[in-house]
């Protein structure tokens, strides 16, 4: 997507380098940092300076690829994967990516490891980019029936950031969105804050802003209440790991509007690469491992001051405690329904169960 009208994208590669855009630094700064080595890969995963289901998986991909470039033995890539493995536990979609190209770059010879990890990660990076156009296409229709039905824009909510800057382009929840917005469809899209670390607030408003798509930037508990006005239209987020039953996994808060979407009739849809389910698991509420953050994101916070400094400032009472769980699960009786690159599905498992698996 674009940026003052500039196509671009948060992970590039070239020439054997990989860049990323420091997400900490927006909306305020668009800084753009060299990735040379996996321990750069691993801290700018953990540290959140990409963040997002496919953007950690397609970075960790070249994470392993600038490994095999450096130790290409089994022992070499095998500690790699593990160390970029374990940077964050919750978003499936890490996993699946470096075990992906580890498989494939164990395949072959030492010295041809390192072209076939490059290559497998190029691949990664594209293939998000065509899956996310995909959720896209599959999901135009439900905005379409929606604009069809009532005069007004539609008036969509997301949680998080489940858009560009999540992925490696278009987003997932956010695809559906672009496409309306290029066909020419009225939207009003209403953003979710979401503390503690403000990735509704930071970046989905200035990804929208952007593209020139209306939005409002709303604080975390004025959801419900929206959608008991008849406000909203239509929810639709992200997730980091899906159950085998439909159980989806995503920033925290994602629950609290579930619940209030299923009390207002309002259809609540998750957008799924089916790079990010896990048909390994069932309960999701039980199973999947939720990340704990630092009790810091919770007590303080950093803006740009008058000034245009970066400033962090605590919040609360020297002394409180504070927790801080980073994702929830919804249960898949509140999901109306899976939007996939293979088609909008229902959250049940014989339907996620027929879904073709993601290479790899
Ligand atoms: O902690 P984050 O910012 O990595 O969490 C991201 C989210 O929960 C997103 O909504 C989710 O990964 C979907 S990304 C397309």
């Amino acid at each position: 997507m674009r940026v003052n009208g500039e196509p671009t994208r948060p992970l590039r590669s070239k020439d054997g380098r990989v860049f990323v855009i420091d997400q900490r630094q927006l909306p305020h700064r668009l800084q753009v940092m060299p990735l040379d080595d996996m321990a750069a890969v691993r801290q700018a995963i953990a540290e959140m300076w990409v963040r997002g289901a496919p953007l950690i998986g397609a970075t960790a991909a070249y994470g392993m690829a600038l490994q095999a470039a450096r130790d290409a033995t089994d022992n070499g890539l095998q500690a790699a994967a593990r160390m970029l493995e374990s940077a964050r536990p919750t978003a499936v979609n890490l996993a699946w990516a470096v075990r992906r190209v580890l498989k494939i770059t164990l395949a072959q010879p030492v010295p041809r490891r390192a072209a076939a990890a490059w290559a497998e990660a190029e691949a990664i990076a594209e293939e998000d980019v065509a899956v996310n156009a995909a959720i896209g296409s599959h999901g135009l229709p439900i905005i379409e029936a929606i604009a069809r039905s009532r005069p007004g824009p539609v008036r969509v909510l997301t949680h998080c950031n489940a858009g560009w800057l999540a992925t490696v382009d278009w987003g997932t929840a956010t695809a559906p969105l672009y496409q309306a917005h290029a066909a020419g469809i009225p939207l009003q899209v209403w953003v979710d804050e979401t503390r503690p670390r403000n990735q509704g607030a930071s970046l989905t408003a200035w990804e929208l802003g952007h593209e020139g798509v209306p939005h409002t930037v709303i604080a975390d508990n004025a959801g419900g209440h929206l959608m008991q006005r008849g406000q909203v239209d239509l929810v639709i987020v992200g997730c980091d790991r899906v159950t085998a039953r439909g159980d989806a996994c995503n920033k925290i808060g994602t629950y609290l509007k579930a619940l209030a979407a299923r009390d207002n009739g309002v259809p609540f849809y998750v957008a799924m690469p089916t790079s990010t389910l896990d048909l390994s698991l069932s309960d999701g509420v039980k199973e999947v491992p939720i990340e704990e953050r630092p009790a810091r994101e919770v007590t303080h916070i950093t803006g740009r001051t008058q000034g245009g400094q970066m400033m962090e400032v605590q919040l609360t009472p020297k002394g409180s405690a504070a927790a801080n769980p980073a994702f929830d699960v919804t249960p898949a009786r509140l999901v109306t329904g899976f939007i996939t690159e293979q088609g909008v599905v229902a959250a049940d498992e014989a339907a996620l169960r027929a879904l073709k698996a993601p290479s790899g």
